[in-house]
């Protein structure tokens, strides 16, 4: 890694890890802090972090570290923000902590009903070898920095590991998702994101 881009992620680890904590207790109400920015974020996510919109992922369940990551690096330039990129901007660092907490704490997205039905054995000949269940959990319900994948929408599970192979996308995990992703062709990125877009 270049030395400027060490420096950033270093830095941006100095802003996650003091919020390392365990979070909240699930709550129903969003914290008073971030009850006006979330309006904006239901448009895109969803009221309940569920989302409604193709592109757009699911964010309730996410782990809480792993969300804050997603929206520093969106904030601060280690991940193009796209679409989020005004909202993301007026985000404090206060916000970021409570969304991060606020979000762990929704129920997640049911797995989905649609979609092909991808045999498990097909699905765990491409997932096992590259041991993506030791990261994400054996239930793909993710754990601190590392995403919850169980119940995400099958489009932005496609587009993300994309991005990974494309190497549009670095995050943290220092480069696991981009290695992993390389050797995976499009129809495998399609079962593995219609296999885990169902899995409860
Ligand atoms: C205009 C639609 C839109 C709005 C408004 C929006 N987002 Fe997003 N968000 C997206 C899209 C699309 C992506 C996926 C970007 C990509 O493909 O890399 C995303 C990605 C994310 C991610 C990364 C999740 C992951 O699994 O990688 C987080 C976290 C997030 N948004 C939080 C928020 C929060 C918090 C707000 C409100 C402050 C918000 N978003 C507002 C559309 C939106
Ligand atoms: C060494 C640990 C590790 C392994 C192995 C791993 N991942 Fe990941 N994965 C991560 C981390 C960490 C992230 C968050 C990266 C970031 O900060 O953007 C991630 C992110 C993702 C995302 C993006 C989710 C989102 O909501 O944005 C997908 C999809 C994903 N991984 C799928 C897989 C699949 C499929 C495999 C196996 C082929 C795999 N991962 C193997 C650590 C791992």
């Amino acid at each position: 890694m270049p030395a400027k881009a060490r420096f950033l992620f270093a830095a941006m680890i100095a802003v996650v890890l003091p919020w390392a904590l365990p979070s909240a207790a699930r709550a129903a109400d969003p914290p008073a802090g971030i009850k006006s920015v979330l309006q904006t974020c239901v448009a895109c996510h969803g009221s309940k972090g569920i989302s409604p919109m193709v592109g757009s992922p699911s964010l309730a369940g996410q782990p809480n570290i792993f969300t804050q990551y997603q929206l520093v690096f969106m904030r601060d330039g280690g991940r193009k923000p796209g679409v989020m990129s005004a909202v993301v901007k007026t985000l404090t660092d206060d916000h970021i902590r409570e969304l991060g907490a606020y979000y762990e704490s929704l129920a997640p997205p049911p797995p989905a009903k649609t979609g092909p039905a991808v045999e498990e054995a097909k699905a765990m000949a491409l997932i096992k070898p590259r041991h993506c269940d030791n990261c994400h959990k054996e239930d793909f319900s993710g754990q601190g920095e590392t995403a919850r994948l169980a119940g995400q929408r099958a489009d932005y599970l496609v587009k993300s590991m994309k991005d990974f192979r494309g190497a549009e996308r670095r995050g943290r995990g220092l480069g696991a998702m981009m290695e992993v992703s390389a050797t995976l062709k499009d129809e495998d990125i399609q079962t593995i994101a219609a296999y885990l877009a169902r899995k409860p």
